[in-house]
């Protein structure tokens, strides 16, 4: 009973209390546990940040030694999954392959059902932590026909990740440490960001006590559509279609009679500058160091300046986002534009999975189940078919 508030998309609705990342889109802020984004970027690492989200307090020594080690020690997969991945025909979307096996673990793992013991949360949350790069490389290696390279355990989250992407002989695979550095980065810009539409599809799958294989397997999903994860993809596609720096006023103008987006800008929470932006932009030139720069640089950098000094764009408060450069890095890397929203997916495990344990130790949280303004008939009489 009683009349419901309408809130669609609940933009203004909080549906759960939660100290594990904050932002205050007016000024750029962004903090994970308290920890400004910045100060993680340059000096954590990904698996130290994951243990921040995940338990509250930065690790000592000891502590990220052991869960390091216990993360490396799950990064294998059942080779029935192997076989599970072949299954897909050679031109499937890496995402929707994510998807699906990550789903599909929770097969392999039947006491991920016991949501409600500590224990078992724990373990859960560490296989899926170490298993996804081993599931995204695997992906990726399925879509150009080559052989699936297995984790190297005496390797880190990052490089190993590298290795089961790109290594091609059976000698050691040796990355770059700049470029280890920048997956770094960018994995722990990604990990969370409070109550976006793939987290709240996390939580309110999960609200169910389903297995968090399957309320991440719902955050796959969400995240691979196209006002979500896929934007940058969509700002590499921009940047080709303008090509060179000269016509960019045209393109610009164009944005301004409303014939497109400029895509990379603007956010609903973010009324300034991204602060993850710009860390990516930074991590651009220790990339393009090894890489070699990839020319599309020169016409991002040229769109934002022209962007930011230009009225339209300032009075909407539009600013560069955290898709605006990342796709330039993912493309220097080596990747193609599909594998974009698995880097995404990837670290954004462990923001999922710290929401979704708070999400089951709050004593306040229900299923959810919102209301509706039901606007449909009420009670008729069932009309015979000859009668219609
Ligand atoms: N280019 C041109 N105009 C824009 C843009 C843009 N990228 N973004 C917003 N505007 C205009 C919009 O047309 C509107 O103008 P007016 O008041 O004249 O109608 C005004 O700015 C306010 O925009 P809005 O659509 O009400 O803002 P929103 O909060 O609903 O949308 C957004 C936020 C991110 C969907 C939007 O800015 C956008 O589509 N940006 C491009 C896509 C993109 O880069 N997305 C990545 C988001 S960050 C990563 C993630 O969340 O996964």
């Amino acid at each position: 009973g009683g009349l419901a508030t309408y809130d669609p998309g609940f933009v203004n609705t909080a549906s759960c209390r939660s100290a594990i990342t904050f932002i205050d889109g007016d000024e750029g802020i962004l903090e994970y546990r308290g920890y400004p984004i910045e100060q993680l970027a340059e000096h954590s690492t990904y698996l130290e940040v994951a243990y921040l989200l995940l338990n509250g307090e930065l690790p000592d020594r000891e502590q990220l030694d052991d869960w390091v080690h216990e993360v490396t020690y799950h990064t294998f997969l059942h080779e029935n999954l192997k076989q599970f991945i072949q299954g897909f025909r050679y031109d499937a979307h890496p995402m929707g392959m994510l998807m699906a096996s990550v789903s599909a673990l929770s097969t392999f793992y039947p006491d991920a059902r016991d949501v409600l013991d500590a224990d078992a949360r724990k373990l859960q949350i560490t296989r899926m932590i170490a298993k996804m790069p081993t599931l995204g490389a695997f992906a990726f290696r399925h879509g150009m026909g080559r052989p699936y390279v297995y984790p190297d355990n005496d390797l880190s989250y990052t490089e190993n990740f590298l290795a089961m992407l790109f290594k091609m002989s059976e000698r050691k695979y040796n990355a770059d440490p700049r470029l280890v550095k920048a997956l770094e980065v960018l994995f722990i810009l990604h990990a969370d960001h409070e109550q976006n539409c793939s987290t709240n599809a996390v939580r309110s799958v999960g609200s169910s006590q389903v297995d968090p294989y399957s309320a991440v397997g719902a955050g796959i999903g969400a995240l691979y559509g196209p006002l979500h994860g896929g934007a940058n993809e969509a700002v590499l596609r921009m940047l080709r279609e303008v090509k060179t720096v000269d016509r960019i006023p045209e393109f610009i103008d164009g944005v301004k009679n409303g014939k497109e987006k400029l895509m990379g800008f603007g956010h609903r929470v973010y009324k300034n500058y991204d602060p993850r932006a710009k860390i990516i932009k930074k991590a651009c030139d220790d990339v393009f160091e090894v890489t070699g720069v990839n020319p599309l640089l020169e016409i991002a950098m040229e769109l934002e300046k022209i962007a930011l000094e230009d009225e339209y764009f300032v009075k909407r408060r539009l600013y560069p986002n955290v898709d605006f450069y990342s796709g330039l890095i993912y493309e220097a890397l080596g990747f193609s534009p599909e594998m974009f929203t698995v880097l995404f997916a990837i670290p954004r495990t462990s923001g999922w999975l710290a929401q979704w344990e708070e999400l089951i130790t709050d004593k306040e949280q229900k299923i959810a189940r919102p209301k509706q303004i039901y606007t449909g008939y009420r009670t008729r009489d069932f009309v015979p078919l000859d009668q219609r």
